[in-house]
């Protein structure tokens, strides 16, 4: 059975004309739609109207705000083995929800989402500003939790999953209100299917997620890096860089300012040795805090060689990409230093966790262990 969660505050205008689209939609299939109600307004009374049409149709009052914790709530009161989670505004086309369950059939996936970011999708129904809130917040999430990356996009409010995936947060309280990002860092989520959909303009009151839910956001995401011990270090390294490049470009000042005649032979000496020493500093610091847990300090020389050759490669990465985009004709000077520098963290990230710092095997010491 697919047990159906909406969130609602204030919608009022719009629960009936849900309610009648998403009978439409799953004629045929066993289902029953849990309202998960906070509002203010006659709302509930709305809902309970429909209760009394329809035995499918379930209320669930509660005296609290927070959209992620009511969509837990209804989770809990939920009968089925699939769960769906769609807005109480139509923004979500409940016509959807027949692709969603076709496409889990089909795919058995722990989850599937209905993306804007997708061919074939569209997030029309967001204004400019919130767009590109959502893109940066969609890129962030990827950058930061490798788990969102089996969906693109992992902000979607609107989603299906199966019981057991959902299991391990339904105890939880989340703070922030992407429970979706929530289901894929902390769920049991394999494998994730991806449809394409066109996000629609409200059907009528207003949006409930201003200036605060922005913040929140931020917050949710670093709450959620610290799962995964890899997330966190990716975060760490990122960090560390920044502060890096800060120490790169105050040197490189102080050197070419000409109150300090430090230099004598200009500016790419200056670059030179300010590259040199941002290294050092960022190889001190994830020395120390990022991958503490895999130095052996009987292998301190051979960590710092093996990172000052993942750092010159990313060096080259970056001047190159720089050089290639130039090449193809992009003239934005900044977007194209940032593009490589974007890409050679991403990859100095993954060769000093798979070289720099690689964990000693355990095959050693049973060679060691053997001999004796
Ligand atoms: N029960 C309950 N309690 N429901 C709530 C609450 C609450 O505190 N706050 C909001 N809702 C309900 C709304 O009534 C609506 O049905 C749904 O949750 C989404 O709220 P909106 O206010 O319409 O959010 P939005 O349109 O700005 O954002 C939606 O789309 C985003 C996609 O960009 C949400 O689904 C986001 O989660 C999603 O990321
Ligand atoms: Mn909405």
């Amino acid at each position: 059975m697919l047990s159906l969660v909406v969130p609602t505050y204030n919608e009022r205008e719009n629960v009936r004309s849900l309610y009648r689209r998403v009978v439409d939609t799953l004629d045929g299939e066993d289902f029953e739609i849990v309202f998960v109600d906070d509002s203010h307004d006659d709302t509930p009374d709305e809902i309970r109207k429909l209760c009394a049409e329809d035995s499918r149709v379930r209320l669930l009052r509660r005296m609290e705000r927070g959209l992620a914790t009511a969509v837990i709530d209804g989770f809990n009161i939920a009968r089925g083995d699939l769960l769906a989670v769609i807005d109480g505004d139509l923004q979500h086309p409940p016509e959807m929800l027949a692709h969603l369950l076709r496409a889990q059939r089909e795919t058995r996936a722990d989850i599937v989402v209905p993306s804007r970011y997708m061919p074939g999708g569209d997030p029309g129904g967001l204004s400019g500003v919130r767009r590109l809130l959502s893109l940066g917040g969609r890129a962030l999430a990827h950058i930061l939790l490798r788990e969102s990356r089996v969906t693109s996009d992992p902000m979607s409010g609107c989603f299906l999953v199966t019981r057991a995936a959902a299991a391990p947060i339904l105890s939880a309280r989340p703070k922030g209100f992407k429970i979706l990002l929530e289901l894929l860092v902390r769920g049991d989520v394999q494998r994730a299917t991806d449809v394409p959909y066109a996000f629609a303009p409200r059907g009528a009151g207003q949006s409930k997620l201003g200036w605060q839910t922005q913040l929140d956001y931020l917050r949710q995401l670093l709450d959620l890096v610290t799962v995964n011990p890899d997330n966190t270090r990716f975060l760490l390294f990122a960090l560390i860089g920044a502060t890096g490049v800060a120490v790169n470009a105050a040197l490189f000042a102080l050197m070419t300012s000409g109150y300090l005649d430090l230099v004598p032979n200009g500016t790419l000496l200056a670059s030179l040795i300010a590259t040199q020493v941002a290294v050092l500093w960022n190889f001190i610091w994830n020395t120390s805090i990022t991958w503490r847990d895999r130095v052996r300090s009987d292998q301190l020389w051979r960590h710092a060689l093996r990172y000052l050759v993942v750092a010159e490669f990313g060096a080259l990465l970056t001047t190159t990409v720089l050089f290639v985009l130039r090449g193809l004709g992009l003239e934005y000077s900044l977007v194209d230093q940032l593009v490589g520098i974007v890409a050679a963290v991403l990859l100095t990230y993954r060769l000093n966790d798979r070289w720099t710092y690689l964990e000693q095997k355990p095959a050693l010491q049973t060679e060691r262990s053997m001999r004796r």
